[in-house]
């Protein structure tokens, strides 16, 4: 593990095909050289991630845009300008010279500009290493296996990682705790893909158009399956009265509980977790959380459900996946 001062050995492994971990504002990305096919490879081999699904691409800024997409529409530009660097990732027709293994064989690519301090410097060193003209992007899903839970902390990645990441880069827990908005301008009509922290209402202000829901029958994208973001331990959706009926009835199974203010958890012979029911801190903190609750040997996992607001759109999203496998 290493703070800023590892950038300068973190561009080194980077461009000798090796794979660092970074902090962004979302969760911690596992990046790759996204021009490097061996790279590639290696990045999805220690992911055990299927190839067909594709990957995020991380910018230095905007201006590295029409290096990786073409026929970038101006509502594009008008996000990029509001939100990155940040929690937004547009999906756009690729450029012709995109390798295959970034895209998944796809004819469109996802960028997207972090915001995180330690990211942004690892990609401006990264740009100025590979010299002007050579496109310059960090191929970056979030840093743990496939259909697992996603790492907010450097530890995380260790433990799920270990040493098949070269470098781990430090930069403390996540801002945000759960990955960006992805959002797909390559159709005729904006369609979000994955809901984040960035909410439909400030894309559709920017846009000055309301955006197409991904209804019933979704584009097929990683990420996307029902069953993501998972712990080891089964995990529930429940009310309150289900979650005090569940632990009165219990017999023999170690039941864990991730509660609203309350302190239910104190039924929960010290498998309990409380936290506030604001959204923004919650989405933060509930990868650590359900890590904490899996460490302690939970059997279930019961979530009390969360409200049903706007604001809570993208945490039920990542819980109802969590809640499929
Ligand atoms: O916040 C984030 O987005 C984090 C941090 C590290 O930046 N990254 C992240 O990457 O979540 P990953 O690989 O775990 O998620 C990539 C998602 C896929 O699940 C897929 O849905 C979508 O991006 N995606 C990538 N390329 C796509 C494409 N060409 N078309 C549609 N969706 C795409
Ligand atoms: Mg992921």
């Amino acid at each position: 593990m290493a703070g800023p001062e590892g950038i300068p050995r973190a561009v080194e492994i980077l461009l000798a095909g090796g794979l660092v971990a970074f902090p962004t504002e979302t969760v911690y990305g596992l990046g790759a050289d996204a021009s490097n096919h061996e790279a590639l490879a290696r990045l999805y081999h220690v992911k055990g991630r299927p190839r067909a699904h594709p990957v995020i691409v991380h910018l230095r800024s905007a201006q590295d845009l029409d290096a990786w997409a073409r026929d970038v529409p101006a509502g594009a530009l008008a996000l990029a300008r509001a939100f990155w660097p940040g929690p937004l990732t547009l999906v756009l027709q690729r450029a012709d010279r995109v390798p295959e293994a970034v895209t998944g064989g796809h004819d469109t690519i996802a960028l997207r500009v972090p915001a995180h301090a330690l990211a942004r410097e690892l990609l401006e060193a990264f740009a100025a290493a590979k010299g002007t003209g050579a496109p310059a992007g960090l191929a970056a899903p979030s840093a743990n296996r496939y259909g697992k839970v996603s790492p907010t902390a450097a530890a995380h990645v260790v433990a799920d990682l270990g040493a098949e990441v070269d470098l781990v880069l430090d930069g403390g827990p996540c801002e945000i705790g759960i990955a960006s908005t992805i959002l797909d301008l390559s159709g005729k009509a904006p369609v979000i893909l994955r809901p984040g922290k960035l909410a439909s209402a400030d894309i559709e202000r920017v846009l000055g158009r309301p955006l197409e829901s991904a209804g019933e029958a979704p584009p097929p994208a990683p990420g996307t399956h029902p069953a993501h973001y998972a712990p080891r331990a089964k995990l529930k959706l429940a009310s309150r009265r289900e979650i005090i009926e569940a632990l009165v009835t219990n017999r023999g199974r170690r039941i864990a509980v991730l509660a609203l203010e309350v302190p239910v958890s104190r039924l929960a012979s010290g498998l309990g977790i409380v936290i506030p029911a604001i959204a923004a801190q919650y989405a933060r903190a509930l990868y650590a959380n359900l890590r904490v609750l899996d460490a302690a040997g939970a059997d279930i996992i019961l979530v009390e459900t969360p409200p049903r607001t706007a604001a809570w759109t993208a945490v039920h999203d990542r819980l109802q996946r969590a809640a499929a496998r």
